[in-house]
């Protein structure tokens, strides 16, 4: 499968960029929107992604997954998040992921992603798959956990543009995964892969801190935790993991 690429040195976001050029209708096939730096780079929520300038890998993936429908949109952030995982374990860093979208190297944030879907009857009618991973930057702001990245793992630097084609191809991998329907290798090794799986954690809802076991996620992409309540499950952002 063969990607448009798109390289700027700086933008204020991929995912806005990615978001223009689909609205300008220039986007025909699968694209990649790369950048060096982000003036302004979105997380999840309200939340900013900040990078050093040319030390990490930037970019949003334009998608076009029509075989999936809405209701199993879950499925797409499992299949990116196992990407970013097999590119970071070829590279023998052990990683994990943190339900819904981070990805932890040594119980710290190496990366994040941020999926934004455009829906159409009942199905993705393109998706803008933004992720932040840290290669080379060393030194973070606290905030509010620290972070990590490659090279604070390993102590080595890498070359950006291999890591990044590096990426690329992991990510299209999991998508033609996706795409075959394998969607039950896609849960296993992503539950295989999650952070705090079949650990007692502790939790908040927002109101409260309660200890729970995180058990998996379900086919809509909730998180199954065992609390002294019985099996509860969770949305986006109805709970967040202390650690
Ligand atoms: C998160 O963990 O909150 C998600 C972070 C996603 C950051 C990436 S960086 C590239 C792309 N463009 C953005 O503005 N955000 C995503």
């Amino acid at each position: 499968m063969e990607s448009n690429v798109i390289t700027y040195g700086e933008l204020d976001s991929t995912n806005r960029e990615a978001a223009t050029l689909i609205s300008s209708g220039l986007i025909t096939g699968d694209t990649f929107v790369v950048a060096d730096y982000q003036g302004n780079g979105r997380g999840q929520g309200n939340n900013h992604w900040v990078s050093d300038r040319g030390m990490n890998l930037l970019m949003s993936w334009i998608v076009f997954p029509a075989f999936l429908s809405v209701k199993f949109q879950f499925q797409l952030s499992k299949a990116v998040s196992l990407a970013i995982s097999d590119l970071l374990e070829s590279h023998t860093i052990p990683c994990k992921i943190k339900w819904p979208n981070d990805i932890l190297i040594n119980s710290m944030k190496a990366g994040g992603i941020l999926i934004e879907n455009s829906i159409m009857e009942n199905t993705l009618k393109h998706s803008i798959i933004g992720i932040g991973l840290n290669i080379n930057q060393r030194n973070f702001p606290r905030f509010p956990y620290q972070a990590s990245s490659m090279c604070k793992e390993t102590g080595k630097t890498y070359d950006l543009t291999e890591v990044r084609t590096m990426l690329m191809t992991c990510l299209r991998v999991r998508f033609e995964q996706l795409k075959n329907g394998k969607t039950k290798d896609i849960d296993r090794e992503y539950g295989a892969r999650m952070f705090g799986l079949n650990e007692e954690s502790k939790f908040s809802d927002g109101t409260a801190e309660f200890i729970g076991i995180i058990r998996g996620v379900n086919e809509i992409g909730e998180l199954q935790v065992e609390t002294v309540k019985g099996m509860q499950t969770f949305g986006f952002h109805e709970i967040t993991l202390i650690y």
